[in-house]
């Protein structure tokens, strides 16, 4: 008998074949969850997308399952909202499990992390208890990058003063399809909102915005994006002043730096200044606690610094392109 070693060994060499020249990831995918699925006779083998501000359930192998499933919701949920690996020994124990079949016992779900977003999440199920560890961790994350692009929606991280009106605000435009705040491109790892209210760590209150490309381009996000903010004021929006308020654009495809670069000269024209707007590359992004996830629906009455005028703009604003 193989070790599990072993198995994954030969395994990842297979699909490193059948991948080959393959720009398909749903057709990878789906060779890809039967293949795993047949080398350990798993329960339940499969891929859900993350499109339209959910997972959606994808290629897999094994009975019928669950095909939406919210953002943190489930196992799933949760590898997708903290981009990690989630090994759950007994599924009883976990809190907030989706039990699509009842015969499942333990499960592993891993994030398929592309240019900094999470993309899709392979989830594996077993009817036996205790069945994932780290091994498995390791090959499966390790098989997920073999993944070619995934999906056509596209993924931008803008900072613009307190995260709480910003992405409600952004969250409005048409084609907008996820969004998620936390804090980026500065210098410690999982920064709490605490540290990073010390302005001693160099994060940026930061919207991740994911959005259909077929329904609003980046530009139009950017021009957006521009009239809510003060992109003349260094480190300071509304009343918000610190390092953490800086506004900022980062960008995980470095295709996107010609719009960008041609937004904020643009803008830069219309002021005769020069901005305080930072562009970079996005270096790291973590999510803030639900706590301050869409802050202003769950507190309508909530601080913002953004005129409500503005959100009414943001709801008409169509792209015409
Ligand atoms: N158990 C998963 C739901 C998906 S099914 O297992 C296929 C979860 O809790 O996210």
């Amino acid at each position: 008998m193989q070790s599990k070693n072993e198995r994954y060994n030969l395994l990842y060499k297979q699909i490193e074949s059948l991948v080959n020249d393959e720009t398909d990831s749903v057709a990878v995918m789906a060779n890809m969850a039967a293949l795993i699925h047949d080398t350990f006779r798993f329960w339940w083998t499969g891929f859900y997308r993350v499109a339209g501000g959910e997972l959606i359930l994808g290629p897999f192998q094994g009975p019928v399952a669950c095909m939406h499933i919210g953002y943190g919701k489930g196992v799933c949920g949760t590898a997708w909202k903290e981009r990690r690996t989630v090994v759950v020994p007994d599924v009883v124990q976990f809190p907030g499990h989706i039990a699509c079949s009842s015969e499942s016992r333990s499960e592993i779900v891993v994030p398929v992390i592309q240019k900094g977003a999470v993309v899709a999440v392979l989830d594996i199920d077993s009817r036996e208890l205790n069945t994932f560890d780290d091994t498995d961790a390791e090959w499966l994350e390790k098989m997920l990058t073999l993944l070619p692009p995934l999906g056509s929606e596209r993924d931008i991280w803008l900072a613009a003063g307190c995260f709480w009106g910003a992405e409600k605000y952004l969250k409005l435009i048409e084609g907008v399809t996820f969004t998620e705040v936390g804090f980026a491109n500065g210098n410690t790892e999982n920064p709490t909102y605490k540290e990073v209210y010390t302005d001693q760590t160099g994060y940026a209150e930061t919207v991740h915005l994911r959005y259909n490309p077929a329904v609003v381009s980046l530009r139009f996000l950017l021009e957006m994006y521009f009239k809510a903010i003060d992109p003349t004021s260094l480190n300071k929006q509304g009343e918000d002043e610190g390092t953490r308020y800086r506004t900022g654009i980062y960008y995980s495809d470095s295709a996107d730096r010609t719009v960008i670069d041609e937004v904020v000269s643009a803008e830069a024209k219309k002021y005769g200044l020069p901005l305080q707007v930072e562009v970079e590359p996005l270096r790291n992004f973590y999510p803030a606690d639900e706590y301050h996830q869409d802050y202003l629906d769950k507190n309508p009455s909530g601080y913002c610094h953004l005129p409500v005028a503005l959100f009414e703009l943001a709801k008409k604003a169509k792209d015409r392109k």
